[in-house]
Parts: C-alpha cells; structure tokens; sequence
C-alpha cells in the first residue's frame, strides 16, 4: 500500500487530536510532519513531535496537510492553504474560512463522499455541530424527505480551543478558592453558566443569529446539496469541558415511527442509539468523550404536529467533530482513488 508524507497543521486541541487518529487507525503515513506558529518539541499520546514554524516551504514533499491552526486572517488555512496546494499538497482543512466556497467540498464521509470525486486539492471539514446533527439526519433523510429541523446546541468549550478549556480550569479553582473569577476567552463566565452565544453576530444577512447557527444551516445545506430542508438553530455554550450534545426535532414528508427511526440510526456507520429511558439510560457528554461514534437517544415522537421526532444527539467534538472526520476524509480520498 502506497503511504503518503502528512502535515498535520496547528497542534492545539484539534490538532494533537488528529495525530492521535492518525496513530490509532493505521494511518499510512511514511512521514508526520507537525508545523505551528512556535517550533518546540511537544509529547502527544506517548510520541515525541518536533514542531516546525509553519513556512510554505515546510510543505515541499508533503502528499496531504490535515489544517488546524486558528480561522482568520492571522490563521493557517488563510495563509498557507491555497499555497500549498499549489505545490501539489492535498488539504483538508477544520476551519470555517472555505467551506462555503464553492471550489470547495464540504464532506462527511458516511453522507456524501461523492463530492469528493470533484475536488480541486481543498476540502473542508463542516464544523462539529453540524457533523452530529447530520449524522443523526442522514439515515432517517432516506426514509423520509426532512422538511425541517429545529436544533438547540449544548457546546463544550472544547470547542473555542485549549485556552477556553483553561479558562473554565481557572474559574472552578478559582470559585473553590473563594477568588474574583476572570473572563477573557468568553464575554461572560462560563463555570455555572450558559452563553446563548456562539460566535460573532452576522446581522447582514441573518438578522440576531450568531455565526454558529448560520453555520449549522448553511453547511446543513450544503452537505444535503438542497436548500429544501429548513433549519434554524440556538447555540448554546455550557460548562461542559468536551463532547456536544444538542436537541434535534426533525419534521418529515411522511410519518417516520420512533421503530423505524431506531433501526435506521443503529444501521447507520457510526451511529448508535443509546435509548432506555426508563432506566436513565440515554448518550451523555461524558461517555461520548474519547469515543468516534455519534450517540443518538431520547428518540420520541413529537405530538404537536404530524410526522415529527424528537431526538438527543451526543458526540465528541474534538473526535467526529474535527480531527476523526478529517481523517477519514483523508482515508476515503484515498479510497476512492483521488489523489
Ligand atoms: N475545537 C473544536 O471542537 C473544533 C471543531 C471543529 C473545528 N475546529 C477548528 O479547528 C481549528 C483548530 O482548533 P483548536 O481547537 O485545535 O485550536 P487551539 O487549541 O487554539 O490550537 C490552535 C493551533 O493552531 C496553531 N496556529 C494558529 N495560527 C497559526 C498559523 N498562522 N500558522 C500555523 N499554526 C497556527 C497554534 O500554534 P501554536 O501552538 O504554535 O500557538 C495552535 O497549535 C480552528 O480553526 C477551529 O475552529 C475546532
């Protein structure tokens, strides 16, 4: 089997999570090389990395380039994506700057990996939220044509990056000590709090949504390739340090039983249904964390209108969310006979 020289760029929480797949699927790298701002040397899951600085140069002789530096201007896909594709680098990138760019594919492998066969070197993981959510749509999409969903979002601060983890650290040790609680990474505390606020306000076009939910109906889309499912969102940060969970209502053409539903989802790769309510038995972040499936409970018929269900929908953020979902990007491209 042909094995491909990788960078993995940026070595934050996404990133040192994407060297562990990598690790743990057998991934056929000849060579892993990790680029971020600072060279150093850093220890990920019992593995010694030299870091290099991020330079276009560090891409020569690179086959794929898994990208998870910071979005932005300053971030590393803005910087060295598109040049590094030029150098004939495959990459495959966590952040938000490209996904909606239409050179771009946006892809969960188990939904729709045929976009993939169109790729022009670039391609975007969605963001984490979106992934879960889709997941759990996929399969009961094909029973039944979704006409609308209506998500409510319950993120970890995983999500916003190693400082926020920190940050949440810093004030439950600082609440215990009886000391002034600090906030620098959220515009709030987030220790016995709630943030309905996820994001930078977007009022050109949705007016009083923040980017995350327009991100959940815009990549919704986009993965579908239909705008014909209606989706509106509510971000929510919660003091949870990882794995998302979110509440889904799911609105069909045709009637889909809680039965049907079930037998879809647990058929479904890298789905499971985790649904015994009655002995408190459903997904929770803290199960889910560390794991690569996505954990659907609470499956319940919605009785406020016809052919709707309501569902829970728990996943790792850090696994399926971003780095699993990019490797397996990478693992399909090479399936598929793509690069
Ligand atoms: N966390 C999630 O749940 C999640 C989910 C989906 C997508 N993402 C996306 O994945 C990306 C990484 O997120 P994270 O949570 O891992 O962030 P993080 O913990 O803050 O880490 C960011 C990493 O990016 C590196 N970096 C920043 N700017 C760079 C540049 N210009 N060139 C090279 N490297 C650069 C940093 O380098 P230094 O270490 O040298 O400072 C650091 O290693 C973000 O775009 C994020 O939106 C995150």
């Amino acid at each position: 089997m042909k094995k491909y020289t990788v960078a993995v760029v940026g070595i934050g929480l996404v990133g040192s999570e994407i060297l562990k797949v990598l690790k743990q699927r057998n991934f056929p790298a000849e060579r892993i090389k990790v680029l971020a701002r600072r060279k150093r040397v850093e220890v990920i899951d019992g593995v010694e990395y030299e870091v290099e600085p991020t330079t276009i140069e560090a891409f020569d002789g690179v086959d794929i380039a898994l990208f998870a530096g910071t979005e932005g201007a300053k971030g590393a896909s803005q910087q060295f994506g598109w040049e590094a594709v030029k150098k004939g680098v495959l990459v495959i990138d966590n952040g938000q700057d490209y996904r909606m760019d239409p050179r771009v594919p946006l892809v969960v492998p188990e939904i729709n990996a045929d976009a993939l066969k169109n790729h022009q070197g670039f391609i975007a993981n969605p963001n984490c939220s979106t992934i879960q959510m889709v997941m759990a749509m996929a399969p009961l999409h094909k029973i039944s044509r979704i006409k609308r969903v209506i998500v409510s979002t319950y993120q970890a601060v995983s999500g916003t990056g190693s400082g926020a983890v920190r940050e949440l650290e810093q004030q439950i040790k600082d609440y215990v000590e009886g000391k002034d609680i600090k906030s620098e990474v959220y515009p709030h505390q987030i220790f016995s709090n709630l943030l309905p606020h996820i994001g930078s306000l977007k009022d050109e076009e949705y007016t009083g949504y923040y980017s995350e939910e327009i991100k959940m109906v815009k990549e919704t889309h986009k993965i579908f390739g239909t705008e014909d499912i209606k989706v509106t969102a509510t971000c929510v940060r919660v003091p949870v340090f990882n794995s998302h969970s979110e509440t889904v209502n799911l609105e069909f053409e045709n009637e889909v039983t809680v039965e049907q539903a079930k037998e879809a989802l647990s058929n479904f790769p890298g789905v499971v249904v985790v649904d015994d309510p009655g002995n408190a038995v459903y997904p929770l972040p803290i199960d889910a964390t560390g794991k690569d499936e996505v954990f659907v409970g609470r499956i319940r018929k919605d009785y406020s209108i016809p052919n709707a269900l309501n569902m829970w929908v728990v996943s790792d953020n850090i696994r399926k969310g971003a780095a699993l979902n990019a490797v397996q990007i990478a693992e399909k491209v090479i399936e598929m006979g793509l690069i």
